[in-house]
This record gives C-alpha cells, sequence and structure tokens, in this order.
C-alpha cells in the first residue's frame, strides 16, 4: 500500500527535479521543462516509451550527463539538500544516490563477487564483508555463483548482480533504469519481489525508470508518465491504474471493439527490433 496519497504532502522531496531542460551536443533538446519529485520512503515509477528521455534524466540525477556531453541548460536538480548539478559522481553516491544503469553495465570479465566489491569500493572490509552478506541473503543465488564470470550468468541473473552491486554503496535512493528489460515475466516478477522486500527491510527509496508499465505501477506509491521530453501525466499509483488514458495507452486495454495498437505491442516490436540489430 502507499505510504502517501500525494506528493504534495511532502515537506521536503528527497529528490527534487524543477523545470529541467537538457540538451545533448548543444543541438538536440532531450528533456523540456520537466519537474518530478520523490518523497523519502516511497517508490516513484517513471515511465514512457523509447527516446522518452527518460534515461537522459537519471544522467543528469546520478551526475553523467557531461559524459555524453549533455547539459542541464535550465532548471535544477537537488537531493537531501545537495544541488547535483554541481556534484561529481562520487560525492552523489557517497550521499546514498546510487543507480542500476540501463542494460546492466557489469563487468563482464570479472566474477560475480568481485563485480559486487565494485559497488562498495567506497567501504571498508568489515563493512564489504557485510554488505556482501546482506546482498546473498537477498539473492541466495547469487552466493552460489559467486566464483562465476559475469558476462556468462543468464540475463536475470546479471540483473540481479547489477542490482546486489548498487546495493553495495548502501543506497538511500536506489535509481533503477528499466530493470526489466529484456527479462521473461516469470524472472521481471522475481527481480520486482526483491524491489519490495528492499523496500520494505531496508527502507529504502527507489525511483524506477521502466517501459514495463504494469509490473511499475504495482510496485509504484506515484507515477509520472514521460513522453518527447515532457512529463504529459503523472498522480498516486492507484489513480494511475484506474485511469483511462493509462489503460488504454499503457496498459494495453482496448476500451472500444477496434484493435488499437497498444504501448506493449509497440514496445514488444521495438524490444525485437533491438534485439535483432
Ligand atoms: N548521448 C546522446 N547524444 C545525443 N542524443 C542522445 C544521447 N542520448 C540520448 N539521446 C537522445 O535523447 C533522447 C532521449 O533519449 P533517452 O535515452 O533519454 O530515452 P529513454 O526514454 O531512456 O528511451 P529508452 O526507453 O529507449 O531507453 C532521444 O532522442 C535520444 O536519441
Ligand atoms: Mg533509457
Amino acid at each position: 500500500m502507499s505510504q502517501l496519497s500525494t506528493q504534495s504532502d511532502l515537506v521536503a522531496p528527497f529528490l527534487e527535479i524543477k523545470n529541467a531542460q537538457i540538451i545533448y551536443d548543444n543541438a538536440i533538446e532531450a528533456v523540456r521543462d520537466v519537474s518530478l519529485s520523490v518523497a523519502e520512503g516511497t517508490v516513484v515509477a517513471l515511465l514512457g516509451s523509447n527516446g522518452a528521455g527518460k534515461s537522459t534524466l537519471l544522467k543528469a540525477v546520478t551526475g553523467t550527463l557531461h559524459l555524453e556531453d549533455g547539459d542541464l541548460e535550465k532548471g535544477s536538480i537537488h537531493f537531501a539538500g545537495r544541488d547535483l548539478a554541481r556534484s561529481k559522481t562520487d560525492a552523489i553516491v557517497r550521499d546514498g544516490l546510487v543507480l542500476v544503469p540501463e542494460g546492466r553495465k557489469l563487468f563482464a570479465n570479472m566474477t560475480v563477487e568481485e563485480n559486487l566489491t565494485m559497488g562498495a569500493h567506497l567501504k571498508s572490509a568489515s563493512e564489504l564483508r557485510r554488505l556482501k552478506q546482506t546482498v546473498f541473503e537477498l539473492f541466495p543465488k547469487l552466493k552460489e555463483r559467486r566464483s562465476q564470470t559475469a558476462g556468462y550468468l543468464s540475463g536475470g541473473e546479471q540483473q540481479m548482480v547489477a542490482v546486489g552491486r548498487a546495493l553495495m554503496a548502501e543506497p538511500r535512493l536506489l535509481v533503477l533504469d528499466e530493470p526489466s528489460l529484456g527479462l521473461a515475466p516469470l524472472i521481471i516478477d522475481a527481480i520486482y519481489e526483491t524491489i519490495a522486500l528492499m523496500r520494505r527491510e531496508l527502507n529504502m527509496t527507489v525511483f524506477l525508470v521502466e517501459q514495463n508499465a504494469t509490473q511499475a505501477m504495482n510496485l509504484a506509491d506515484y507515477v509520472y508518465i514521460m513522453e518527447n521530453g515532457r512529463i504529459v501525466l503523472d498522480g498516486p499509483a492507484e489513480k494511475m491504474r484506474t485511469n483511462l488514458d493509462v489503460q488504454e495507452y499503457y496498459l494495453g486495454f482496448s476500451s472500444g471493439g477496434e484493435e488499437r495498437k497498444s504501448f506493449r505491442d509497440i514496445k514488444h516490436y521495438k524490444r525485437r527490433k533491438r534485439w535483432l540489430s
């Protein structure tokens, strides 16, 4: 159940993006006037189709935009009082904002355990042992596979390593970019169950980017929908789930008798294309 009925109940949001405009190469406007906030202890989902600007927003939040010649041209981004536009990635991680990137980005030639250790490079040896134990409790499979090369694991196992590696940094705000991408439904369920568990047991705040609207909406307290660089709709998850537009376009239900291309059809088509290319 959600802990807050609306985002406006908040005193001071944990993560707050105000009127963000993000431009790549001084030319491509990927995010236009986006405002969004994440309250401490909540799960917030940002949904939207390919190219909507979701990952771009996350790059701004994690201080990695400059690596791709991207710029926060207008607006502001604050996390726990810190101005993220002026912060280095390391400092952002130390403050507790940790990203599980799109496509996992594991160190493919390293073992599972080495990948986990990379997530904890700011920790002492005893903290490292304790954190590894926490991750192995959450993902017993990873304990079994601790000495295996990450690149040879299944997609689902690699996603577990990616989430586990982020947990090693003890996030206060865990940011996930499309955790369900390319995974089978049962594996997606398992990943989402773990995210729900982390939120419950570790009292973690979660900011989740997804194309998989159903799962994300079930877990989230508050949902934003992004199209072409803008937020087009937002609201408490329970309201969004029953909103007819959301049902039709984002959850794949059709109100009329005619066959309408649903968001999910489009998504699956694009996914398939991506796999084949
Ligand atoms: N490094 C970059 N340089 C130039 N343009 C970029 C760069 N990264 C993204 N873009 C453009 O910015 C827009 C938003 O891309 P972004 O990756 O943020 O979308 P997304 O919502 O994450 O999509 P997806 O669901 O496919 O991952 C797209 O038009 C994309 O082509
Ligand atoms: Mg993306």
